[in-house]
């Protein structure tokens, strides 16, 4: 992994909210190194600041201190952007074909071409979706596949998902899981993922960076110990066991004796 170049420095950033008896800090001290082209998940409790981890690192929140860096300061990577509340993000009164093209329709592209570069991309990835349905009548699975490819449908450098499958059940997410490391693997995105699921976490990133609790810092970092090539079935082996054994020490050492 290493020889892949650096791509997002996160330097010491700070962040808080509100002013004086209301301030709230949310980001401490924050530093992170993340290479182009890594599958990068973050764990942590709720309310510990990783929405705003993601917003600062695609620059819609501002930081206090410290600085995040793209590309070595050259360029600003594309982003692709799938929210925390996908479905409050969907626009009910728009098709699945229009809201996948949305990003396109507000850069003034035409509706003929904005209908071809989305059957380009739901055929690129094999997606099973009906674009003409309203999105108001999609299944959770469907909504979020939705709001997947509207992400990708500007061919984005950086994917970011914060807290994707949360609301979906087991099976939906095991066929997301597979389409997301397909895209990754297709592409060469770089993704970073939100997660409260340590299996997710563990099983999707290369590395999976623990979070303390508010104000968010780095607690650990776990480097996978799976084969490059993930098939679910690894959830079931040793080394999956083994991570998994790591990510809950550092889960009890963080949750339960920093709190004691
Ligand atoms: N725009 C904002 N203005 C004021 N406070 C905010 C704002 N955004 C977030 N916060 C506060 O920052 C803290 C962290 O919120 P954030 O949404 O980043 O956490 P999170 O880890 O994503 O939470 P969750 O697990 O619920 O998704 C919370 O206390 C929240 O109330
Ligand atoms: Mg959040």
């Amino acid at each position: 992994m290493s020889d892949r170049p650096l791509y997002i420095e996160i330097e010491h950033a700070s962040k808080a909210f509100g002013e004086g008896q209301k301030r709230n800090v949310v980001l401490r001290d924050f530093s992170l190194d993340v290479r182009k082209g890594e599958f990068l998940t973050f764990f942590g409790p709720n309310g510990c600041g990783k929405t705003t981890l993601l917003n600062v690192i695609v620059g819609v929140e501002s930081l206090d201190e410290g600085s995040v860096k793209m590309n070595g300061g050259t360029s600003r990577p594309r982003v692709g952007y799938v929210f925390q509340d996908y479905r409050g993000y969907l626009m009910p009164w728009l098709t699945v074909a229009e809201n996948i093209a949305f990003p396109l329709r507000i850069r003034g592209v035409s509706k003929p071409e904005r209908m071809s570069k989305v059957e380009a991309v739901v055929a690129r990835f094999q997606f099973r979706i009906d674009l003409g349905a309203y999105t108001y009548a999609l299944s959770g699975g469907q909504a979020q596949l939705t709001s997947i490819l509207r992400a990708l449908i500007l061919d984005p450098d950086i994917l970011i998902m914060d807290e994707p499958f949360s609301a979906l059940d087991y099976q939906t997410n095991l066929s997301l899981y597979e389409k997301v490391l397909q895209i990754w693997e297709a592409t060469g995105v770089t993704i970073l993922l939100v997660s409260h699921d340590i299996d997710e976490a563990i099983y999707l990133g290369e590395r999976t960076v623990f979070l303390t609790k508010r104000p968010a810092s780095v607690a650990a970092v776990l480097e996978s110990k799976l084969p490059a090539q993930k098939e679910l079935t690894q959830m079931g082996s040793e080394a999956f066991a083994s991570m998994k054994k790591q990510a809950l020490e550092i889960f009890r050492r963080e949750a339960l004796e920093k709190s004691a």
